[in-house]
């Protein structure tokens, strides 16, 4: 096993610059995933870690080792692609033991390790079948297998559940982190589904235009993101974002007001960081996440002065277990996703409650977040 570093990497394509300046210290054992939209950067930055592309600039190392330059097969590291293509006219043994082979290992040390493998993900019944005759998800296993019998200091995956559907996506990835526990190999796990980075990460990087935009345990993102892309990105429904924010102080006191929506108290903690925004003159962003946000009818007496927002309800979904509420605030639109005992319809008034421990503020140029 192993650590991988990334320091100051860029990869350049033609004149277009894809990554730029990414430096990471994966640790060993680490499930690492790297996040973002399409086009970021992510399958390139993890294809100069197999060698499938080398660095415009900077040093990749896997272990101690500077691998720049070091033929992929050199690497001692195993990868699974989006699309794993199993070889069709091969049983699952052979398609696990495929890689082995062609590495001329001992026939029994093929066996040994194709059926600890297939002990490990369960597919010990199914090692004579051929790929058309398993599930998508038995199939997906087996590439999976198909890396783990490798032993290899890093496993590198690349989307590797985007071809299953929703229901075998969330079982699958049970499985991937249970086998992580499991065997503890140190991981880079490439996905575009914020949720399969939340669910699977010890640690995520966010990428955005080929920049590491934050680096941080799922909770910190959720928590604390860095700026309103990775605001906007990590949470569902998406955190609400009110431009044109003012903080006012008034002797102890200092709130954000929101013209024409509301006005939020500022906790001791953030007070200091938006008398500096305040400060600085620069037009600000609001961030409120619509779980932070509830009926006021349903919290009681004890709410009397807390902050709030009224707002008039536009669309109510209702999934059973909680309402996504759209609904609009001066001409402002927002979500709030509130307990289903809210029993709002739409066209009526509400008053929200804003969880003010929780609230967000960026500067609006820079996207930066001040708290
Ligand atoms: N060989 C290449 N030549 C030129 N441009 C490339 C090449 N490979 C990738 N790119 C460009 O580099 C950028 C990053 O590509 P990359 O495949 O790393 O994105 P990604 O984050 O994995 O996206 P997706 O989620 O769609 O897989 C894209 O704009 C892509 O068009
Ligand atoms: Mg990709």
């Amino acid at each position: 096993m192993a650590r991988v570093q990334f320091q100051n990497v860029y990869k350049r394509f033609g004149k277009v610059e894809v990554v730029k300046d990414v430096s990471l210290d994966i640790k060993d054992k680490e499930f690492m995933v790297f996040v973002g939209p399409s086009g970021c950067g992510k399958s390139t930055c993890l294809r100069m870690v197999a060698g499938l592309e080398e660095p415009s600039d900077g040093e990749i190392y896997i272990g101690d080792k500077l691998v720049n330059g070091v033929d992929p097969k050199d690497r001692d590291i195993a990868m699974v692609f989006q699309n794993y293509a199993l070889y069709p006219h091969m049983t699952v043994f052979d398609n696990m033991a495929f890689g082995l082979k062609l590495r001329h290992f001992p026939k029994a040390e093929i066996k040994k390790r194709v059926e600890e493998a297939a002990g490990i993900l369960g597919l010990e019944n199914l090692l004579k079948r051929k790929p058309k005759e398993l599930s998508g998800g038995q199939r997906q296993r087996v590439a999976l297998g198909r890396a783990i019998v490798r032993e290899a200091k890093v496993f590198l995956m690349d989307e590797p559940l985007s071809n299953l559907d929703a229901k075998l996506r969330v079982e699958t990835r049970a499985n991937i982190i249970k086998l992580h526990q499991r065997i503890q190999t140190t991981t880079i796990y490439v996905t575009h589904d914020q949720v399969e980075a939340m669910t699977m990460g010890d640690r995520i990087a966010v990428l955005n235009a080929g920049i590491i935009q934050q680096l941080g345990t799922p909770q910190e993102l959720y928590d604390h993101p860095a700026n309103m892309f990775v605001a906007g990105f990590i949470g569902t429904p998406a955190m609400n974002f009110f431009e044109g924010a003012k903080v006012v102080s008034e002797g102890e006191n200092t709130h954000i007001v929101l013209e024409g929506v509301g006005k939020i108290e500022v906790p001791e903690q953030y007070k200091k960081q938006a008398r500096e925004a305040a400060a600085s003159g620069k037009p600000l962003t609001f961030g409120i996440r619509p779980v932070h946000l509830e009926d006021a009818r349903l919290v009681g007496e004890n709410g009397a002065t807390r902050s709030s927002i009224d707002a008039t309800v536009d669309v109510v979904e209702n999934l059973g277990n909680e309402l996504q509420a759209y609904l609009k605030s001066g001409n402002k639109d927002f979500i709030a996703t509130l307990d289903p005992r809210a029993n709002i319809t739409p066209g009526k008034s509400i008053r929200l409650y804003v969880d003010s421990e929780r609230i967000h503020l960026f500067d609006s140029e820079s996207q930066k977040a001040y708290f």
